[in-house]
């Protein structure tokens, strides 16, 4: 798998941040959530991507899920990615969510420049207004036939993968899934640990509900890192994955370049391990 380029990453997140300094401090449905949407857009088709918005008429705000796919392999067969790209109201969600979604569009805008053989579709997902009840998800996935539902292989889920005080949680949901994660984080010498605090708290609950293998990654919120973490992670045990969750401090000085270079990675991995030939 090739590199996804943490530079990049760190680009499209300083572009969220002022998105939403632009729009009232934040990346809801009221602030700087249609502009994100935008903004991602922009780079997938600029890339190559045909990219559909999909209007969540249950969302706040009637916001808009952006779902874009790379057009090789076989169509039968979809692996998908998703992020949720609104933020609370309280700041600019840049570790919850900018993370995970500039992750996602670095790892699209990398299979299409490197253009490798297919073994599946690859489709990724940015979704609304998850932050009020998954609600973009949940109206994705209702929207889809059963012979749609039942192309998606997987669904893979980043929320919140750039904690400053982190941790390396992988979903254990499905454990082939969780494996090919594990293998990566192995690689690099990282011990990982099956994922409780995100449990049905994300946009990988809509998808599990229909029966969909569900995976991904996380790096812990409002939870205390314990002392055997901190042995395993370094950090600050007694202390919360992110302290910043939720409120206005989730900016870029809120994230640290370890987790997010590895995590992205990770995805890469999995991408190309799963899809291609
Ligand atoms: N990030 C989810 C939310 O938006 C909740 C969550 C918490 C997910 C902890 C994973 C882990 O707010
Ligand atoms: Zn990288
Ligand atoms: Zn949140
Ligand atoms: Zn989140």
């Amino acid at each position: 798998a090739p590199d996804i380029s943490l530079a990049n990453i760190k680009a499209h997140l300083g572009q969220l941040e002022t998105i939403a300094r632009q729009n009232g401090g934040n990346r809801s449905a009221s602030g700087g959530y249609a502009a994100s949407v935008s903004y991602v857009e922009g780079k997938l088709r600029a890339a190559g991507y045909t990219v559909r918005r999909q209007t969540c008429t249950s969302c706040a705000g009637r916001t808009q899920n952006l779902v874009a796919e790379w057009p090789q392999g076989d169509a039968n067969r979809v692996l998908m990615l998703g992020a949720h790209l609104d933020s609370v109201s309280a700041g600019p969600g840049i570790n919850d969510n900018g993370s995970g979604s500039a992750s996602i569009l670095e790892v699209a805008l990398t299979l299409a420049r490197t253009n490798p053989a297919m073994a599946q579709r690859v489709r990724f997902a940015w979704w609304a207004d998850e932050e009020s009840g998954m609600r973009g998800s949940k109206f994705y996935v209702n929207s889809l036939s059963s012979a749609e539902r039942a192309k998606i292989t997987a669904y893979l889920n980043f929320d919140m993968i750039g904690s400053k005080n982190w941790g390396y949680f992988v979903y254990d949901d499905v454990a082939s899934l969780k494996t090919v994660f594990d293998r990566y984080f192995a690689s690099v010498g990282i011990q990982t640990e099956g994922d409780r605090e995100g449990d049905g708290r994300s946009d990988h609950a809509s998808f599990k509900s229909a029966g969909i293998p569900v995976g991904g990654l996380a790096t812990g919120a409002g939870d205390v890192k314990t002392t055997a973490q901190q042995r395993k992670w370094g950090g600050t045990a007694g202390a919360a994955f992110d302290n910043c969750y939720h409120r206005a401090c989730d900016t870029v000085a809120n994230i640290p370049d370890a987790p997010l270079e590895r995590n992205s990675d990770a995805i890469g991995y999995a991408v190309w391990q799963l899809a291609t030939t």
